[in-house]
């Protein structure tokens, strides 16, 4: 008889427990991220934001995992799988192929689950299939054309820069990985504004560095050979680029006797900050990694808590051309340009 009272009350306790987790009242929502790979400067100071985001908010009312996808698509969309296997309430997608994009909206809407993809943007028809898809960005055509505007600026104070006083800039451009539309805006727009500004251009070399230091320090010292003494400007797609190119710029003896090259990149990663105070980077362009990680796990978070307005407080909702729009699905973070006078703010 106590044995059935008790097994009575154990089975009245729990079934309790279940009522209360019932609908209604949605569980702690859970939200599974990858990155494309941890081993990129600039993912990593997204990343930092998007579990210091998570911490804020307190490990009692939402669960985080990051996973690092090791540049390598197969392997994320089986990050995937287990994410959805393990019932995430929402996904945080950096692509390792944005053109792989459509599998994981497969993925997600057959489960209903909200993603939103950051950084590597997919294209605008696929996230028109999924209602619950949304991206955080930035337009790399600002960062492309803020980057040629450095280069006139130096090129129009400085006519020295003009090594052979052809009235033309001889120019090299690091591109990073050519699946990533930052690298292909940012290759095209900042010669189109150096182009704007009225001043003539040659290109003498480009090449991709995969958005890689190293690879850019070797890429530059292969364009130094070929190319001695006539590169006047470098155009490096992010800073990691950008600061391998100075490493072998300086091994060809530059950045002392008054022997100097503009480089001009992308991101304003504090070691860029440090290059700039040394003199060597003339300029770059801040990449928001903060508000970029920001609004991410804020949108996760909303739509993976079953928010009815999914929103973030870094900036309003727009279309993929950038106009505001209640019920659009990106989140542009504006850049902004970083030279000698601002780089200390
Ligand atoms: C950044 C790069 C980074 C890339 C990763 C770009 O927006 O500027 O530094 O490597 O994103 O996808
Ligand atoms: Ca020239």
């Amino acid at each position: 008889m106590k044995k059935t009272i008790l097994l009575l009350a154990i089975v009245a306790v729990v079934s309790m427990l279940f009522i209360s987790c019932g609908a209604g009242t949605p569980a702690k929502p859970k939200i599974g991220v990858t990155i494309y790979k941890f081993d990129d400067t600039f993912m990593s100071y997204v990343r930092n934001t998007i579990e210091a985001s998570a911490a804020a908010v307190g490990a009692d009312k939402v669960e985080l995992s990051v996973q690092d996808s090791q540049f390598d698509q197969p392997k994320q969309n089986d990050q995937v799988d287990q994410f959805l296997t393990q019932n995430v309430t929402s996904l945080a997608i950096n692509l390792v192929d944005p053109s792989a994009v459509s599998v994981i909206i497969e993925k997600a809407k057959a489960k209903s689950i909200p993603v939103v993809f950051f950084n590597r943007e997919p294209a605008a028809a696929d996230m028109a299939a999924y209602d619950k898809a949304y991206y955080v960005g930035a337009k790399a055509q600002e960062s492309g054309t803020m980057q040629g505007q450095i280069a006139a600026e130096y090129w129009a104070a400085h006519p020295e820069a003009d090594l052979n006083k052809d009235g033309k800039m001889q120019y090299v451009m690091l591109m990073g990985d050519p699946s990533n539309s930052d690298a292909a805006f940012r290759t095209e727009f900042s010669i189109k504004a150096v182009e704007a500004a009225g001043i003539q251009v040659v290109k003498l070399a480009e090449d991709t560095a995969m958005w890689d230091r190293v690879k850019g320090q070797e890429k530059m010292a292969a364009f130094l050979a070929a190319n001695k003494g006539k590169i006047e400007m470098v155009f490096a797609n992010n800073d990691d680029m950008g600061l391998g190119a100075i490493e072998a710029l300086k091994a060809e003896g530059y950045f002392a006797n008054g022997k100097f090259m503009p480089v001009v990149s992308v991101d304003a990663t504090p070691p860029a900050l440090d290059a700039m105070e040394q003199g060597t980077l003339l300029g770059t362009v801040l990449n928001d990694a903060t508000n970029q990680g920001k609004a991410t796990f804020e949108l996760a978070y909303a739509a993976g808590s079953g928010a009815k307005e999914v929103v973030t407080s870094v900036a309003p909702l727009a279309n993929a051309d950038g106009a505001a729009d209640a019920a659009g699905k990106y989140v542009w973070v504006p850049y902004v340009k970083v030279t000698a006078e601002n780089y200390k703010e």
